[in-house]
């Protein structure tokens, strides 16, 4: 593993449990923090540039104004530094400085999977590189930075995923009125299943949008339910009831179907999981590949894992974290 020098900082990835696509139509979404994270490091540079290197991905480049000289990664470097460069330039405009920084950053986050693994990353920069230049940036500071960050990778975001990976926790979270945290009672216990194919959230973005505008009678009353499904699972979190969760996930999961963001392999996972004796499973994030979640009794825990891996996917369970976008040294 490459050690990180200089301000390192990480942010953690996250699930939607319920809401996501419905959250961009001013819908309420539930979304919570886990324990994957992203981590970066920052260091000043001699000269003036703006150095962006993914250790993971192997794309590196300096940013030099607009101007981009790719190291490593070819064509697609500059595209997928680039949210970084903005982030970056963020902070620099706050300091009024134009001083050379140099950013690595190593995830153990799913790329393009539904576990928000761009903003995790765009809020540990925030917080590594506000550090770096001795800014004491507030927790909403590094969300609008890593909110910048995220417009860039797709368009119009509802905002949930840099919040969620800047406060961390279980939170109730509303475009417009903003977030609350979650009291849940007990354990969430929850498998992912990785269908291993990646894809692109502003794309499914606009497969959502463009339903929408094709049969407004029929999908805006379905958006509207998903907004009454996540508030029914705020008492199920809040009285710790996983019975009615996996319902309400399971619910939840057709209308995502509905609106044509499920696709064949997260179905494959879904109904294995369903089988193996999970309380509920829908998709998690954008759909259209990426990631499901599954609810489990603890102690099926082992056999839903097995289940998804025996059709393709890649299993592994998750845990809750409270820590948002921290420094680490
Ligand atoms: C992506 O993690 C969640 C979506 O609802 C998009 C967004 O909220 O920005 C699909």
């Amino acid at each position: 593993m490459v050690q990180l020098l200089g301000v390192v900082a990480s942010a953690p990835a996250k699930i939607i449990l319920f809401g996501e696509h419905f959250v961009v139509y001013v819908e309420p979404a539930i979304v919570m923090a886990i324990d994957k994270r992203a981590y970066a490091s920052a260091d000043i540079r001699e000269d003036k540039l703006i150095y962006v290197k993914s250790v993971d991905l192997g794309m590196s480049g300096f940013f030099e104004g607009e101007d981009f000289h790719e190291e490593c990664g070819g064509q697609a470097a500059r595209r997928t530094l680039e949210p970084l460069k903005i982030a970056i330039q963020k902070i620099l405009e706050r300091t009024k400085t134009n001083a050379g920084i140099s950013v690595k950053v190593r995830s153990t986050i799913p790329v393009a999977a539904g576990l928000g693994s761009s903003a995790a990353v765009a809020a540990s920069v925030a917080t590594a590189v506000g550090r770096l230049l001795d800014l004491e940036l507030s927790k909403e500071e590094i969300f609008r930075i890593s909110y910048e960050a995220e417009r860039f990778v797709h368009g119009t975001p509802s905002g949930v995923d840099p919040t969620v990976s800047t406060y961390g926790g279980v939170l109730l979270y509303h475009k417009n009125k903003g977030f609350s945290q979650i009291e849940v009672k007990g354990e969430i216990p929850l498998v992912i299943g990785d269908t291993g194919v990646k894809r692109s959230t502003g794309d499914l973005v606009a497969t959502v949008h463009k339903i929408s505008k094709k049969h407004p009678s029929i999908i805006k009353p379905l958006l509207k339910i998903g907004g009454k499904i996540t508030l029914s699972a705020v008492k199920a979190l809040e009285t710790g009831d996983l019975h009615e969760l996996g319902e309400l996930m399971n619910i939840n999961h057709g209308l995502l179907c509905a609106v044509g963001v499920s696709d064949v392999s997260l179905e494959r996972l879904v109904h294995a999981a369903r089988e193996a004796g999970a309380l509920g499973a829908k998709l998690t994030g954008a759909g259209g590949g990426g990631c499901i979640i599954a609810l489990v009794e603890p102690n099926k825990c082992g056999q839903v894992v097995d289940a998804i891996e025996r059709v393709g996917g890649k299993a592994f369970d998750v845990k809750l974290t409270n820590q948002g976008a921290r420094i680490e040294n």
